[in-house]
Parts: C-alpha cells; structure tokens; sequence
C-alpha cells in the first residue's frame, strides 16, 4: 500500500549499480501457508559505480525477514535499516556473500505478482519489479545473475518443481516431500527468474536447430487441458525456425518450457526457457477457440519466444528502456505473423490499433514517449505506446534503411550487446554504424510523445504536366512537452491514374523506389513543410500516401468522394484500399453523428456494392473493408466525443447497408458458407469473416430467414467462430425466444471451460441492447464469475466498459459509478489490474460537458480514497491533472 506521497523515479537519476550480483543460490521450501526463501548472494563492488560508499541498498516488498548474514556471521538489527521498501546495510565488504531469510505466503496474494497461487499450482511472475515480493535483492534490470535454484514441495501436490535453464539434480527430501535443482547457465536480471510447482501434464516435442542441436520442447497445463496444446506447439517450432531464417537467431538451451496459468495479470512472459502464460494465450483447438483465438496464440507464442534474442540475451538497461525489448519483439512479431498468414490483413489490424488506443492515449493525460523519463509505478508503462508505438519506430527504421541494412543492424546489434543490459539509444547506434547512415533526427521519435499530424497537399498543372505535393508536419503538445521538434516520418506513396499506379518522375526527398516499376516510393520528410515535383504525370493523379501505414501519423488529405472511391477500386496497396473505404466511411457517419436526418451518400452504397461483386478481392480483406469504422475509430477523430451520438449513426448507417444490400450479404454468407474439416489457415479465416460480417449485418434485419440460419449456424457449427458470430448475434438481437435459448444453451454446453465461459461473459457484457449493466451485476453474482481471475474481470468489468460504449456511457453516470466502485474494491488486492481498468475514465476531458463531468466525479472519488495503491493513485492524479502548457497551447 502506499506510503505518504509516492516519488517518481527519472530517467536523468540512473547511475550504475554499487554492487553486482555474480552468483545467486535460492532455495524454497514451498508449505502449505508459508514457503521459506533462502537466498545466498555472491556479491562484490561494481568496479563501474559512481560513488564510493560501503553501504548496501536492496530492494523488498511484503517480506517477513528471518535472518541476514554475512560471510557466515549473522547481522542484529544494528547493522541494517529496513525502511519502506528498501533495506540498507550500513557496511560491506569489496567481496561477500550475503545470506537472506524470508517468509512469504504464496497463498494470499492476489497482486499476481513475486510468488502465487493460481488454482493448483504455485507460479511467478517477476516482471518489472515483483521479484523483490519473494526475497532482497538488487531487483533492477543491469543487475545480471547466474542463478541455481533449489525448490522443495509435497510430491503429491507438485510433482512438477520447475525453474530457470536446466534440470541438474533431483531427489526425495522425506514426509512425501521431493527436490529438484536447476542451474540456468546464462546471467539473467531478476525479472526472468520463474519457478512453477504443481500437478501438471505434459505436451512434448522436439527441435533441432540449424547448427543441428536437439532441444526438448515442452507445454506444462493442467491435465484437462492436454488436448489444446498442439497449436501452440506447432507456433512455437514455426517460430524458432522462422527467427533462424530471417534474423539468424539460434536457440541457446538444450530445454524450452511453457507453462499455462489461468490466473496472470498480462498475456504472457518470457522468463529464460521458462516462459509462463496466460491460458487465454497458449490454449486452442477448433470447437473452443476462435480464430482471433488461434492467431492470438500465434503471436504470443512467437512473441515470447523471440524475447530470448531481443530482451534476454540483450536485455534492458533501466525500465525507462523498455520499448528497446518490446517495441523490437512486437515488431518482430509482426513480421512473422505477416509472413505465417495475410500480411495485408496484419497490417490493417495493427495499424487501428494504433489509431484508436494509441492515438488516443498519445493525446490524452497518460501520453508519455516512447522513451518515458519519469514513472511513479513501472506496471503503468506496458501501454500501447511503448509496446505498438514502439514496435512502429522499429519498422519505420526498417523501411528506412531496406531489409539488407537493417539485419546488418540487428545482426550488429545483437553481436555487440549480447550478455549486455543496455538503452534504446545503443539499438539506434548499431544501425547507425551498420547502414551508415545518420539517424540523429530520427532519435526524437524516442524522446518525443504525441501523434504528429501530416497534411498534404496537392495540385495538378496539366499544361507542364507537373503534380506537386506539399507535405505539413505538426505534433500537438503533451504532458510537459509544449513545443515538438520536426520528425523524421517516412511516407510511401503512389500516383494513382485511370488504369493504376503511374510510374513516377520525382524530385525531392526520395529514400528509395520500393517498386521494381518504380510506381511507389518512400519519402524522407524531416522538415516542417517539404515540397515534392513529379514530372511527366500523364493525367490528374489521386494520391496514395502513407502506404502500409509507413509511419504512426494521422495523415490529412482533402480527397474528395470520387477520388476515395477510385482509390477504392484501383490502390494497388492493400492497406491503402482498405483506407480510402474507411475514410469514405468516416466522412459519410461523420454527417450522420451531426445530423440524424443528413441523407446516406449512395457513393458509399455503390462503392459497398463495387467491392462485394469483385470477385478478385481477398476474402479476408473484403470483410474488413465491409466493416465500418469502430466507434473507438469515430471517437478518436472527433474533437468533442458524444458516444450516444455516434452508437447512433453508426447503427443508423449498418441497419442501412443490411437492408439495401441484403442480397448482397446473402450471396455472401451462401458463397462462404462450405464445410471443410476446421483449419486455422489463412484462407479458411478470411473465409468465415467474410461470411460472419454478412450474418452480421444481415441479423439487423430479424426476419425469420436469417434468424434460422444463424441459430443452425449456432447449433450445427464445428469451431468457435462459427458459433460465437452465430452467438452474438442472437444475443444482441430483439428475438426473445431464441436470445434466451442461446443463452441458456451456451452456458450448459461450456460451462466447464473457463475460456469459452469468458467469451460467454464477454458476449453479455457487450451486449448493445439497454440495461446491459443490471446483466453484468448479475452475472457478478453468477457461480462463473470470479472476482480475482484477471480473464473473468477483462471478461466482463472490461469488455462492458471499454467495448460496450452505448451502455457505459448512459447519461445518468451509472456505468462510470460501477467502474470506479470495482477499480476502489480490486485495488486492495490486484493494483496492476486496477489501474489498467481506469483507462476510459482517464479520457474524461475529450468527451461532451455533461459525460465529462461526470467521469470527473468518479476519478475525484476515487482519489479520495485513502490507501491507493501507486499504480492507481499515478493514473487518477495524472488524469485529474491541469497541464498549464497544454490550457496555454489550445487558448493560443
Ligand atoms: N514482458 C511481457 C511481455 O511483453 C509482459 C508482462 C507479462 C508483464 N506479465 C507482466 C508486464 C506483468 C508487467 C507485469 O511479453
Ligand atoms: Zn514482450
């Protein structure tokens, strides 16, 4: 809990540690109420550090402390000072070890954070900070160890005792009891120690790696989950392979563990060969899990894997580097699910990410760069901004240089720094000294928070045949960040003409034709205003810009509705395409939210109309042009969000193309409706969206034709898809019978699997009928609903106040009133969950008077509160917060 005012800890405070940890022995003796730690340091000066005191500081948190010594000879309490969370021992030695005893109880703690219990087994998770929760230590990331760990628990209950690297010794400790020993041969910070014990089953497979080494590849779950680990298996092998080939990445140990927890506060982690998960992240097969499912577990599985090149191998200097191990591996990431399923349809998916959280979270009191320089509470930082935004900086680094000089980059960087904890800045040199290239400027997209906005202008002279382009560059202000250097974006773009893209004539800030038909290319824009000459432009083009989302920007160009529908029909850039439709889209729901009775343009009809009789189109991308701007979308374009408003366009405009087109969605849901054996492919993915978004927008229409298709979808159908698009549907439809039928039956048939019951959950608390919050009350109440499991609160508390905003946003105050009363009520027990469920309350000044002031009201409560936590009094006291730079800018 907090004491009095919590600090903040500064980017520009680092200094080198004052001792260094060489070896580290832990021992636990796990007991029903209380294991025991004792952990043994080998510890010496660190020949690096700034000052030249003998004291010791150590990091601890919820301790009972039961002996210290060192060298042998037991401290007394003269010798140390325990003072909040640190300890200080007044002297020490050059070269000592120093022996800690601490109690923790496992059992009781629900932060999820240190040593837990989960269900039947005891778990860890130490990232950023919870190692300190199980013994003293220099819990900081440079701090690099070899750890040998010693773990000792009842047979019967754990006969699974499993640590960090590999497996040296094993045997029986007597009363029922057993120990293993397992020694990790690599120096790690102390955010990679795992431990897990319990009575869990095993998935096996093998891999051999390119230099011909054979590694053991396990998945530990309970035994009722054996049957859904053979997708993350094959991920996993995908994944190894695929770092070898592309970044030429080696798997280091003999051994690779995953293991599945069902409560865990994040998705996953990447403890070195121990990686712990999420169930909802590593669990699949087709009849309970969806395809958003599969792939999720895809890009987790591979995304923890590559943590061992780019986090653990190189880790983080300070937590203030984070983004160096996220930004990367999320890029990294990205690449392979490209490569694995429909890159364009990844793109897409990444790029709304960004534009409705991230955007969002960049203009809101929480923006912090990608580089933060202060945190009160590091839990606060795994935001969009460090992991997608991060992930962004990469890629533009990687557009910017072409694939040749960016592995030389990483291959550089990974060569330089292995076994190091190092800074952002040290990622950004060895690409630098790779490629050969100056990235000075570009640097300040690490230090630089906000969105930048790009206008672009352009104008066509048919007597020179000259197109010129102007490019605009401007971020606004953010929290202490009044005035913005220019940046350095990379824009690709095309000229798009009657018959496709035209072949390009430029001059300017070109960094390379992207296009053997030189029809694309990347521009530099580093200036506040740049000016681009195409020469020989046969005919007006329409521009293409920002191609592949080349940079996170909000790009403004004044396209008229032709000219998006032309870009439509002929962007031969995926992303592009889909984009021209969303702004068509946006432009079209944007008279509507001023407007009820503004008239439908029937640009957009044809448009819908063009797209689903173009047989050519990519079934998977097709759905998504079909789908219309989210309200999120909606809300982070407008300046003065009226969420009611904009559920009400939004459905006024979907009730529209379900009726004018209603034989057009039926073609389509007949044409994708076969049934081959479920497979999680591509192909077979874009199939099913494409036929669900046309049940979808058929079901608006109730008639009895529709509604006995979608209930034989949801009785007959083999996979999870099928059946929650069937589903929902029905739940969020006026058929009484068969809602509650559905309802009911769901329930019966899945109640004892907690995955498939969340999407039960989830489903009912986004439901957009009214009275949607006296539902989720009760489902509170319901015997599936547990007030500790992370998933069930995401499930539910989440779902229905970030996904649901007709209904959170009820103008009697009534959603913001639950959220703040279950953010006071977790807080006392999971803080990191707490906080995280504040974000729409934080985004309280970007709505209408009347909502604002009443979210207002519930951040007040809660900060009065006494007690917070420090994850949730940052939040609250940062939303609360006037930026006078900021009140300055916007009066100017
Ligand atoms: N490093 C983890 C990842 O990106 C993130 C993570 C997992 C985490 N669990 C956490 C971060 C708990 C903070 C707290 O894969
Ligand atoms: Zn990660």
């Amino acid at each position: 809990m907090r004491d009095a005012q919590p600090r903040a800890t500064l980017l520009q405070d680092y200094s080198p540690p004052a001792y260094l940890i060489d070896r580290t022995e832990l021992h636990f003796l796990i007991e029903p109420g209380a294991t025991t730690v004792r952990s043994r340091l080998h510890m010496r000066r660190n020949p690096a550090a700034t000052g030249d005191g003998t004291s010791l500081v150590l990091d601890g948190c919820n301790l009972r402390t039961l002996a210290l010594a060192i060298d042998e000879r037991p401290l007394t309490t003269d010798d140390y000072l325990i003072d909040g969370e640190q300890m200080t021992i007044a002297s020490v030695p050059e070269r000592f070890a120093l022996e800690v005893v601490t109690e923790i109880e496992p059992e009781k703690n629900r932060s999820l954070e240190g040593l837990y219990r989960s269900r039947t087994m005891y778990c860890t998770q130490c990232e950023a900070e919870g190692f300190r929760h199980i013994t003293w230590f220099l819990d900081r990331p440079d701090v690099m160890s070899v750890y040998t760990v010693t773990i000792e628990a009842d047979r019967a209950q754990c006969p699974v005792l499993l640590s960090n690297g590999n497996l040296v010794a094993q045997g029986e400790a007597g009363g029922g009891r057993h120990w293993a020993r397992w020694e990790d041969p690599f120096p790690k910070p102390s955010y990679l120690f795992a431990l897990v014990a319990g009575d869990l089953d095993r998935f096996d497979d093998r891999f051999t790696t390119c230099s011909g080494r054979e590694v053991s590849l396990h998945i530990y779950v309970e035994p009722q989950d054996l049957d859904k680990c053979q997708h993350a298996m094959d991920s996993l092998k995908r994944a190894m392979r695929w770092d070898e080939k592309v970044y030429g990445r080696e798997y280091d140990l003999d051994i690779f563990n995953i293991v599945a927890v069902d409560d865990f506060n994040m998705g996953a982690m990447e403890n070195k060969s121990l990686n712990i998960f999420n169930t909802s992240c590593v669990l699949a097969k087709p009849e309970t899990t969806t395809d958003a499912g599969f792939q999720r577990v895809e890009a987790v599985v591979a995304h923890e894997y590559f943590h061992n090149w780019s986090g653990n191998r190189v880790t983080c200097r300070d937590w203030f580097q984070l983004s160096l191990k996220e930004g990367f591996t999320v890029f990294r990431d990205a690449q392979f699910s490209a490569d694995m399923g429909s890159a364009t349809v990844k793109r897409i998916e990444d790029a709304t990410l960004l534009r409705t959280v991230q955007f969002a979270e960049d203009a809101g009191p929480l923006a912090h760069p990608v580089r933060p320089e202060s945190y009160i509470e590091i839990s606060n930082f795994y935001t969009v901004t460090i992991y997608e935004k991060g992930a962004e900086v990469v890629r533009m680094l990687h557009t910017l240089l072409g694939a040749e000089d960016f592995r030389r980059g990483s291959d550089l960087y990974f060569a330089r720094h292995d076994g190091q904890a190092v800074t952002c800045d040290d990622f950004v040199r060895a690409m630098e000294d790779a490629s050969g290239r100056d990235l000075g400027q570009f640097r300040r997209w690490y230090s630089q928070a906000g969105t930048p906005q790009v206008t672009a202008i352009g104008n066509y002279d048919a007597d020179t045949r000259r197109y010129s382009l102007t490019l605009r560059q401007h971020c606004p202000p953010t929290p202490g960040q009044p005035h913005k250097e220019p940046l350095l974006i990379p824009i690709r773009l095309a000229l798009i003409g009657a018959a496709g893209a035209l072949p390009l004539n430029v001059r300017g800030s070109v960094v390379d034709f992207t296009a053997p038909d030189r029809t694309e290319v990347v521009v530099a824009l580093r200036e506040a205003e740049q000016r681009l000459e195409f020469e020989n432009v046969t005919e007006a083009p329409v521009p293409s810009l920002l191609r592949g989302f080349s940079a996170p920007v909000k790009l403004q160009h004044d396209y008229d509705r032709d000219q998006l529908q032309t870009l439509m029909r002929l962007d031969s850039d995926g992303f592009s395409r889909w984009d021209a439709g969303q702004q068509l889209a946006v432009q079209v729901l944007q008279a509507l939210i001023a407007d009820e009775a503004a008239a439908i343009d029937p640009r957009l009809i044809d448009a819908y109309r063009a797209i689903m009789a173009d047989d050519s189109l990519d079934p998977a991308l097709l759905a998504l042009m079909l789908a219309l701007p989210s309200e999120a979308y909606l809300s982070e374009l407008a300046t003065r969000i009226d969420p009611l408003a904009i559920h009400r366009a939004r459905e006024q405009l979907s009730d529209h193309l379900a009726a004018v087109l209603s034989d057009a969605w039926w073609r389509l849901y007949r044409d994708h409706s076969h049934s081959e054996p479920y497979q999680p492919s591509a192909t077979q993915i874009g199939g099913r969206a494409l036929k669900n978004t046309a049940l979808q927008y058929l079901m608006r229409l109730e008639t009895p034709d529709i509604l006995h298709c979608c209930e034989q979808q949801f009785q007959t159908a083999d996979n999870m898809t099928d059946t929650l698009a069937a589903f929902s549907a029905l739940v969020n439809s006026s058929a009484e019978e068969a809602r509650a039928a559905a309802l009911d039956s769901f329930y019966q048939r899945w109640q004892h699997e907690p995955l498939v019951v969340n999407l039960w959950l989830q489903v009912q608390a986004g439901c957009r009928r009214p009275g949607t919050l006296a539902t989720v009350l009760e489902l509170m109440q319901h015997p599936a609903f547990d007030r500790h499991n992370p998933n069930k609160l995401r499930a539910l508390i989440g779902a229905f106040c970030s996904q649901n905003a007709i209904n959170f946003h009820q103008p009697d105050g009534q959603g913001y009133r639950f959220l703040a009363d279950q953010i006071i009520a977790l807080d006392a027990s999971n803080p990191q969950m707490a906080s995280r469920f504040l974000t729409p309350l934080t985004r309280w000044r970007r709505y209408i008077p009347q909502a604002a002031t009443l979210m207002r009201e519930e951040l007040g409560r809660i900060m009065a509160e006494s007690g917070l936590s420090r994850d949730v009094y940052e939040v609250v006291s940062k939303s609360l917060a006037e930026d006078p730079d900021i009140e300055r800018r916007k009066a100017e």
